[in-house]
């Protein structure tokens, strides 16, 4: 393709893209395909010769858009969103355009530094603690998912506690040979288990604390285990918190939580069951041992923009690590999450290997930042660039009608919720996320439910909460308005009014 044929195509992918926001409200939010009829429409080979560009979006019409969910239809509330903006989508072209690899700063130090220098801004931006600013001994990495960025601080947390002995010993070997034991609510993200599984952490050494009545992390219930464990010998070596949980945006109290993480590390020094190992520099100075915090705020750490709901920061200052993602509610396009970190050397001391075909002068020398070593994958995207034009597309002022508004229309759904008879809220609402049930029970939920989905305009999907299915209405969507979360009110209501919930 010559850059003239790319500028064609690129202009006809882009009318296409435009052509697709302007009739979004126009396909079934959820696509109806059956399962296998995507593939079935397709060549069984690839082409043995190139195609024109113009049958290429004959057939992305055709094949691929009936096997499409609209997640920027406006009447998307499912999950959580997963935000897409014009001004992201374009720096994410550019990005692909450009096609670096920033594994290194040497490799390419505009997709390095254009990250730290982003990452910084965010850190004021939403009211983090100046120990995450890169000025000092943190910093912030883009990483893909939220999953990634919890993993990567389990692997931290765990070297960390075994004065990074597994990475020379194996998992099985740490320092005292203690059991190594998580904690994280009943209501954490289901990343954290997956996380431990790969760490070699472990089902089993995982403690998946009560919540109280707003499923919120009881700070309690979290100490009677902590001290049990230390008392039987086990090494309670990294805590997640989550502000703003996946089933109901509840907020743990990350305060209340550090402070049993240092009472218990302080209160109940452990017996090594096993003989103490000689000792080994232990980045992260933790002479303690305390338990490394973790803050997961993947959906909600978006509205700090807003200071209103800096609250949920209270405490994050006291955490070792926080992460929340921009590609759900800040206006940027997946992938794109952000990572956190209080002292870097746990992330360079964990993941940083040099072999000589990568190394470099100026990333020997410590004056740059090698990014590959602040995380699992070696190569990585410039995703910085859309950040960077999302922050100065919209500003720190358009940034904050987005939330609030979303925020407002969330408020005004529960509202109606709470002044109908046969709907109740089930749980607190913090944001923009609304979780509430027909007062008929289960079946008649997922009825509702099912019969809101098969209507084509709105989507929402369900959590259980206490045992119960609760219906979840998640505003957060680029372009919705109003008129969406009021038609989604109606259909709910039709929904259930129509009978054949038996
Ligand atoms: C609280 C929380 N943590 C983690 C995740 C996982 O996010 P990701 O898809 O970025 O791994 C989610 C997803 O919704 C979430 O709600």
């Amino acid at each position: 393709m010559t850059p003239e044929q790319f500028r064609i195509h690129g202009q006809q992918a882009i009318n296409w893209i435009a052509e697709y926001y302007e009739n979004l409200e126009s396909y079934p939010v959820m696509s109806r395909v059956q399962p296998g009829s995507v593939r079935s429409a397709l060549p069984p080979a690839a082409p043995e010769h190139g195609e024109p560009f113009e049958h290429l979006l004959r057939d992305l019409d055709r094949h691929v858009m009936p096997g499409i969910t609209h997640w920027q239809a406006p009447g998307f509330f499912a999950y959580f969103p997963a935000n897409s903006s014009p001004a992201s989508v374009l720096g994410d072209l550019i990005s692909s355009g450009l096609g670096v690899q920033g594994m290194m700063w040497a490799t390419s130090p505009a997709c390095t530094e254009l990250e730290t220098h982003v990452l910084d801004w965010l850190v004021e931006l939403l009211g983090l603690p100046d120990s995450f600013l890169s000025s000092g001994d943190g910093g912030g990495v883009i990483q893909d998912t939220a999953s990634s960025a919890t993993l990567s601080a389990l692997l931290a947390a765990r070297e960390r506690a075994t004065g990074f002995a597994s990475n020379r010993e194996g998992v099985q070997q740490g320092q005292s040979g203690r059991r190594l034991v998580a904690y994280a609510s009943s209501q954490t993200h289901s990343s954290f288990a997956k996380a431990a599984r790969i760490a070699g952490i472990g089902d089993e050494n995982i403690r998946l604390i009560p919540v109280d009545a707003n499923y919120a992390m009881d700070p309690d219930a979290l100490r009677i285990q902590m001290s049990d464990d230390r008392a039987a010998g086990h090494h309670p070596f990294f805590v997640c918190a989550t502000v703003g949980t996946t089933a109901s945006t509840a907020l743990d109290p990350v305060d209340a939580i550090a402070d049993v993480i240092a009472d218990v590390a302080f209160s109940a020094p452990v017996t090594p069951v096993a003989p103490a190992a000689p000792a080994v520099p232990v980045a992260g100075d933790q002479p303690d041992g305390s338990a490394w915090l973790h803050v997961d705020a993947a959906f909600a750490g978006s509205a700090c923009v807003c200071p209103e709901h800096r609250h949920m920061n209270v405490g994050v200052e006291r955490a070792d690590s926080y992460t929340f993602n921009p590609h759900k509610w800040m206006l940027t396009n997946f992938d794109c999450n952000v990572f956190y970190v209080r002292d870097r050397r746990a992330l360079t001391e964990t993941f940083a290997i040099n072999p000589e075909y990568l190394r470099t002068d100026v990333g020997d020398s410590g004056a740059v930042i090698d990014y590959r070593d602040w995380h699992i994958p070696l190569g990585r995207r410039f995703r910085s660039l859309k950040l960077w034009f999302v922050l100065r597309h919209y500003g720190v002022e358009g940034l904050r009608k987005y939330i609030r508004s979303h925020v407002a229309l969330a408020k005004e759904f529960a509202s109606w919720v709470e002044a109908s008879d046969d709907f109740e809220l089930v749980a607190p609402v913090p944001l923009s996320l609304v979780c509430f049930r027909h007062v008929g029970g289960d079946a008649v939920n997922r009825a509702v439910m099912e019969r809101v989905n098969a209507g084509g305009s709105t989507y929402l999907t369900h959590a259980k909460l206490d045992g119960r299915v609760a219906l979840r209405l998640a505003v957060g969507g680029v372009r919705t308005e109003r008129r969406h979360v009021e038609a989604a009110w109606n259909e709910i209501q039709a929904a259930a009014a129509d009978g054949g919930l038996d």
